[in-house]
């Protein structure tokens, strides 16, 4: 019964007993586990990674295992999380309301240790494959990469928030990837603590499954699913455009919309990013330097013969009166400007900061109905 130490089973029981013995037999069978003593403590955790299953006693002090259920079940998020209640009455009513609060399975103290295995693994099964099979099924999804010639205008801060908002106003399967190698920032920004991340993938790239694919994308509390940049910034030269050429197709194929936010610059594995994307959102800001070195990237788009009807700005900070207007801009670029998203000014950094995309904390701020614009339209098309 080995399983693949990426499947992550959250334990929730105030025991700590009964939460190291369950730990101990799932650690023992391949899975990772983390613990927590109470619904409120679980619901931390999830917000920074959705499990890929929850094992939850129904009696926990504060806010019980029934009412932690039907929570789960209310966010997208979490609604599909399979969930396997414990309890020690053996009662039938007690069964029934487990299940109306959303429960996928239920047991009851004492059970032997296989028996919680088998439940385990036949949730997960039956949970895991249907994501495959519908993977295959369907076409494959829309890239969207978010580049810029210069470094530091914003493209982390537009991604991420436009992942969001694309799950935020649709029901698509939404990956974010963060092609920021070496610094990637994605993860602090979403506050995810993991250490999954590309490299997983990459070392298997001739050998992969779709499972060990799935485990790596981390699930976040938004309902977006991310690849992360890789722990170790050294770890970074070791990918090829070869090897993001196959994440990418491998993305597209399980999702509907893929948003790349890239690194500053360009190298060949941007290009793979540049070539494979359907939209390239190229973010820009009102100063000359990061502008000229756009106006260069523009004529070398024609010799990579990469199409223009692919591309749209973005003029970040668009609200900064620094001397330079939108006609000059447009005039200096040959381009027109799509898109003018202000400058948040503390707001961003407070919720870079707390970890919760501004979509989220502040959905009414002129910059996220500015970003919801842009992912508004993306899905017209
Ligand atoms: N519209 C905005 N309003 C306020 N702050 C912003 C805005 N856009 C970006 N920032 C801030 O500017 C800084 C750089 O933004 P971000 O990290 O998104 O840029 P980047 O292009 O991804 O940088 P890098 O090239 O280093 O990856 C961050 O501190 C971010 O919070
Ligand atoms: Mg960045």
């Amino acid at each position: 019964m080995q399983r693949p130490a990426t499947t992550l089973i959250l334990v929730v029981d105030n025991d700590p007993a009964v939460r190291d013995s369950i730990s101990n037999l799932l650690t023992q069978a391949g899975y990772m586990v983390l613990q927590s003593e109470t619904a409120e403590a679980a619901s931390i955790l999830i917000t920074r990674q959705v499990p890929n299953l929850l094992v939850m006693n129904v009696a926990l002090p504060g806010m019980d295992g029934y009412t932690f259920c039907r929570k789960l079940r209310q966010n997208p998020a979490t609604q599909l999380l399979p969930i396997i209640l414990q309890a020690s009455q053996g009662d039938l009513t007690d069964k029934i309301a487990g299940f109306k609060a959303g429960a996928n399975d239920y047991v009851t103290v004492p059970y032997a240790p296989e028996e919680l295995l088998y439940r385990i693994k036949n949730l997960l099964s039956l949970t895991q494959k249907p994501a495959t099979a519908q993977a295959q099924l369907s076409a494959p999804g829309r890239i969207t990469a978010i580049f810029a010639a210069k470094g530091g205008v914003g493209k982390t801060i537009i991604s991420t928030n436009l992942a969001v908002a694309l799950r935020q106003i649709s029901d698509k399967r939404v990956a974010l990837m963060d092609a920021d190698y070496s610094f990637g920032l994605v993860g602090a920004n979403l506050n995810m603590s993991t250490t999954h991340n590309i490299m997983e993938i990459v070392s298997k790239i001739d050998d992969l499954d779709q499972d060990l694919f799935q485990s790596v994308m981390v699930h976040h509390i938004s309902g977006i699913h991310i690849l992360l940049s890789p722990f170790h910034p050294e770890e970074a030269e070791l990918i090829t455009g070869e090897h993001i050429k196959k994440v990418l197709h491998l993305l597209a194929d399980n999702y509907d919309e893929v948003i790349v936010d890239c690194h500053g610059g360009y190298d060949d594995r941007t290009l793979e990013v540049l070539e494979a994307a359907d939209t390239i959102l190229i973010v820009i800001v009102p100063e000359i330097g990061p502008l000229m070195s756009t106006s260069r990237f523009m004529d070398l788009v024609i010799k990579l013969q990469l199409s223009p009807e692919k591309l749209k700005l973005i003029l970040n900070r668009s609200d900064s009166k620094v001397g330079l207007e939108v006609a000059d801009i447009e005039r200096a670029l040959k381009y027109k400007i799509s898109y003018k998203l202000i400058s948040g000014g503390r707001d961003v950094t407070i919720s870079a900061n707390r970890g919760i995309p501004l979509v989220t904390s502040a959905p009414n701020h002129p910059l996220s109905l500015g970003i919801k614009q842009i992912a508004e339209d993306l899905l017209k098309h």
